[in-house]
């Protein structure tokens, strides 16, 4: 059956105390808000509304998918009315999904079984049990059979007493909604339009009212301050660490592991602490991540090696490569079989060719190095006159002597071999020696000077 999402996130999240509206806080790397589009997407809603009220040119800058809609609640006059400003884009056959927005943990199994249980009545409720349930709506049953919500400041004291809790999510017919939301008054503690006042309004026309629960409450925990911000992003490392474990991947502390993004894994991955993966991450098998790494927008290969204390962004790592310890490899570097980049070595828009070195010290920018070249220490590619980028080629088998300059754009051949300390700028043929520094003078017996009195 065809269904929509309304996801309210008109609240201004005062206890925030941020000038960004509280559900574009990220949890793991992603806008709480994001995150809960992305799991109703992949639950295959058909249309998601989305009800703001503050910062609406920050959220829709910040916030894309096809099928969103966005719905202006001006004034926060309380949950009903935040899903009327919803109700003109809503059909009577289909069904509606309504979720909060400041609640990112929620997982797509849990709407999922929510919707099964709509399937089989007329009005599907998500509750959850809570020690203490202070400040929540209650689930009021009679005989078992849910009849109202009641929201805890206009409870009486028997029914704050009631541990099941409404967590906001519910389930139902585009026509019912509608109708009911038509009827909703604010003659109520807070002088608001409550949503759950639909609960008993279907509970006296005979609706069939059922409950659905999550498979844990931090699904269900909503964020109104940088505290639980924090304990949500715990929540959701661990639920990560654990699924990448169980997938094959040894994180030798799950507790000190970051996933900010996606990463998809091959086998025997061992990724040591404080290592930190971002945007989308692809690991093949048997690689090493040493600590204190941080990978983003990346892939590494089969049995490759990063050593600690690397960085890697939008780059490719091809193969057994080895990088680092304390390598950084920027945007369009490419290391190709067996390559290996060691210690404070850059490279930006860069290609290693198979097997080639540059051990340490060294600035590849704007550089293609052919297969087995070797790099020595302390190679600086001269990609910038200050105002244009140039590119430096060198060849297969080339041999970079340390501390070699190469004043782009400029050419090593084949075979080539650079002597150290040169400055090079102008092309080096196949098979020559380019050697490009002054000539070392010897002076014998020089008096050094002495000190003046
Ligand atoms: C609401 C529920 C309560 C439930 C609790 C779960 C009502 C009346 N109460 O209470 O039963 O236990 O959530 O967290 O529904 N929002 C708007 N516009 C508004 C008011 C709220 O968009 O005018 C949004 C908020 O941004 C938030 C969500 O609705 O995402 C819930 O609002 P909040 O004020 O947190 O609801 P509670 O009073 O906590
Ligand atoms: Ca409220």
């Amino acid at each position: 059956m065809a269904f929509s999402v309304v996801i309210l996130a008109a609240g201004k999240g005062t206890r925030m105390k941020s000038s960004l509206p509280k559900v574009l806080h990220k949890v793991g790397g992603v806008p709480m808000v994001q995150r809960i589009i992305n799991t109703v997407q992949s639950l295959g809603a058909e249309n998601i509304h989305l009800v703001y009220g503050h910062g609406g040119d920050q959220l829709k800058a910040s916030i894309a998918a096809d099928n969103l809609n966005w719905c202006l609640q001006a004034e926060q006059l309380g949950t009903g009315h935040a899903v009327q400003q919803a109700v003109p884009h809503i059909n009577d056959q289909e069904d509606v999904l309504v979720l909060v927005g400041d609640a990112p943990l929620i997982q797509e199994q849990t709407l999922s079984a929510l919707k099964a249980v709509k399937a089989q009545c007329d009005l599907a409720l998500l509750t959850v049990e809570l020690d203490d349930p202070t400040g929540m709506g209650r689930i009021v049953r009679e005989n078992d059979n849910i009849t109202a919500i009641v929201e805890h400041k206009d409870a009486t004291d028997a029914q704050r007493d009631i541990k099941e809790i409404n967590t906001g999510m519910m389930m139902m017919s585009g026509a019912d909604l509608k109708r009911w939301l038509g009827d909703l008054s604010n003659d109520n503690a807070q002088g608001e339009y409550y949503l759950t006042d639909v609960i008993a309004m279907a509970a006296s026309e005979g609706k069939r009212i059922q409950s659905a629960q999550p498979e844990s409450a931090v699904e269900v925990e909503g964020v109104n301050n940088r505290l639980q911000l924090a304990n949500l992003e715990r929540a959701l490392q661990q639920r990560q660490a654990n699924a990448l474990m169980t997938n094959g991947v040894t994180l030798l502390d799950p507790s000190r592991f970051d996933l900010r993004g996606t990463l998809e894994t091959g086998n025997d991955i061992v990724i040591d602490v404080n290592v930190i993966v971002e945007g989308d991450v692809t690991i093949g098998n048997n690689v090493t991540i040493g600590a204190n790494c941080i990978l983003r927008n990346c892939t590494i290969a089969d049995n490759a090696v990063i050593e600690a204390n690397s960085i890697i962004e939008d780059a490719q790592v091809g193969e057994a490569c080895v990088v680092g310890p304390y390598a950084r490899l920027r945007p369009g570097a490419v290391m190709h079989k067996n390559a290996k980049v060691g210690n404070f070595v850059e490279m930006k828009k860069a290609v290693l060719g198979e097997g080639a070195k540059a051990n340490h010290l060294t600035y590849l920018g704007d550089a293609q190095v052919g297969a087995n070249a070797n790099i020595g220490a302390g190679t600086i590619t001269c990609n910038y006159d200050g105002v244009n980028k140039s590119k430096t080629v060198i060849g297969e088998n080339a041999f970079i002597g340390s501390n070699s300059s190469l004043v782009a754009p400029v050419s090593v051949g084949d075979g080539a071999t650079v002597g150290a300390g040169s400055v090079i700028t102008s092309a080096v043929e196949d098979n020559a020696l380019a050697v490009a520094r002054g000539k070392q003078r010897n002076i014998a017996n020089w008096p050094r000077p002495t000190k003046k009195s």
